[in-house]
């Protein structure tokens, strides 16, 4: 922890004056197996054919060895551990758990994390599952398809009754919406489709399969436990608040958000969402569907500007952000639009119980010196950030956690490993793990509950 912390910059905690999250508030990390671990003891899955072709992923990297997680799992953990970190939110890898087959149940991925659950205990670090963080083993088809559904709740009633006993909080699906829109539909994702109605049915068989799960894991765990799912939620403009864009904005909004939230909260398929999914669903669906979840994990990183595109699918377009916008390597920095989704989410679901289970920034890091990478910029944005969700929760949001994505630089899906988010930089070559002063900040807010200042000079 020496290493991390700096003396220099104490913590702006200005007698009182800077607000203090909830005192149950969970201070998290997050990542994904498909982003960290090699593909070593696991069966084959979509990513591995995404980024074995070709061209798919930006950097001609691909997911071999990503970070290398499953050997350097204990440098990370240790780190993290230093800093107060009060939980990690990884993923379970279903090709390791099931790698050729539905009865192919591999008793080596259940042992690996069972090590790594007890690892994170031992430590101090409550485990956050997330059952299916995209990454589908190949026999188990895709989302077009109806029968991963009971595929995917099967799996997860195999991770729940070996893991259960020691785990008592669970994430079913990490972002669907991106899974639906730009797998299927925007081809930059596995499995790299391009048809609207490939994203359509991906968008219900991906509900029916988070609704099954939750009712398989609610038969398998101990009603103590508390289950929920994570969504990318963004608040969506018109480019330029141009009337013009208005109406495709409108339907970014139905097909990016509300698709996935309504139904889970009961409230069905917004149209004209519903009319678009109606050939795939059956008679009994939606009952399942609407799980109620114990919790709801937003995963935030800035607003969906949009522009209507007569030739585009959806006849619409990705519209420019506001030229104001601070950008990263990756997205542009808008916090207050944290705060506007955080609020409408309690606003319009029964005040849930909500986690922002992602957010983080890629940047272009300078490389360690002296034990440590300088990433200023980033604890500026993530100051930022979290005195948005600090505002939320001012307004009477039941902000529960955040977590930072990610914990350790990885591997950044079709962008490849040029996007760096991690607060424990990670050598290319290597593999070896240095902590930025990122981690520090973070750990200064985790000890005060607090959003603090970013440090200045
Ligand atoms: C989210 C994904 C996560 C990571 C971040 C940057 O959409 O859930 O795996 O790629 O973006």
């Amino acid at each position: 922890m020496t290493a991390i912390h700096d003396p220099s910059h104490p913590p702006a905690i200005d007698g009182g004056a800077t607000a203090r999250f909830s005192p149950d508030f969970v201070w998290g990390v997050a990542a994904s197996a498909a982003q960290t671990e090699s593909r070593r003891g696991r069966g084959p899955s979509n990513w591995d054919a995404f980024c074995d072709a070709r061209g798919a992923v930006l950097d001609g990297s691909t997911n071999a060895l990503c970070t290398g997680f499953e050997e350097h799992y204990p440098a990370d953990l240790a780190l993290l551990a230093g800093a107060g970190v009060q939980a990690f939110r990884f993923s379970i890898a279903w090709p390791r758990i099931q790698p050729s087959a539905a009865d192919s149940v591999s008793a080596a991925g259940l042992d690996y994390y069972d090590r790594l659950v007890d690892s994170m205990l031992a430590k101090g670090i409550t485990p956050w599952p997330t059952l299916f963080h995209w990454d589908v083993p190949t026999w188990a088809g895709d989302f077009r398809d109806r029968d991963i559904c009971q595929r995917l709740a099967d799996y997860a009633a195999i991770v729940a009754e070996r893991l259960g006993d020691r785990i008592s909080q669970w994430i079913v699906l990490n972002e669907p919406n991106s899974v639906a829109l730009r797998g299927y539909a925007a081809q930059i994702h596995a499995p790299a489709l391009n048809s609207a109605d490939a994203a359509y049915a991906a968008i219900h068989h991906q509900n029916l399969a988070q609704g099954l799960a939750f009712q398989a894991l609610r038969a398998t765990l101990p009603g103590t436990h508390r289950i929920g799912t994570t969504v990318n939620l963004q608040p969506v403009r018109a480019e330029g608040g141009h009337a013009e864009n208005q109406a495709a904005a409108q339907r970014v909004d139905m097909l990016w958000n509300r698709a996935f939230v309504d139904p889970l909260y009961g409230k069905g398929y917004p149209q004209p969402v519903a009319e678009l999914v109606a050939p795939f669903v059956v008679d009994g669906d939606m009952p399942v569907i609407a799980a109620q979840p114990d919790f709801l994990g937003m995963n935030y990183y800035s607003r969906i500007y949009i522009k209507q595109a007569a030739n585009h699918m959806f006849g619409l377009a990705q519209g420019q952000p506001p030229h104001d916008a601070p950008a990263t390597d990756y997205f542009h920095v808008e916090p207050d639009g944290l705060t506007e989704m955080l609020v409408r989410l309690h606003h319009d679901y029964g005040a849930p119980e909500l986690y922002v289970t992602e957010t983080g920034f890629a940047m272009p890091d300078p490389p360690p010196r002296d034990g440590v990478v300088d990433d200023a910029g980033r604890i500026a944005h993530l100051a930022s950030y979290l005195k948005a969700a600090q505002a939320a929760h001012a307004q009477g949001v039941r902000l529960k956690g955040l977590f930072y994505w990610s914990a350790t630089d990885n591997w950044e899906w079709g962008q490849g490993f040029a996007k760096r988010f991690g607060l424990i930089h990670v050598d290319r070559t290597s593999l070896a793990r240095t902590p930025k002063r990122s981690l520090g900040y973070f750990a200064r807010c985790i000890e005060h509950n607090a959003a603090l200042d970013a440090p200045t000079g």
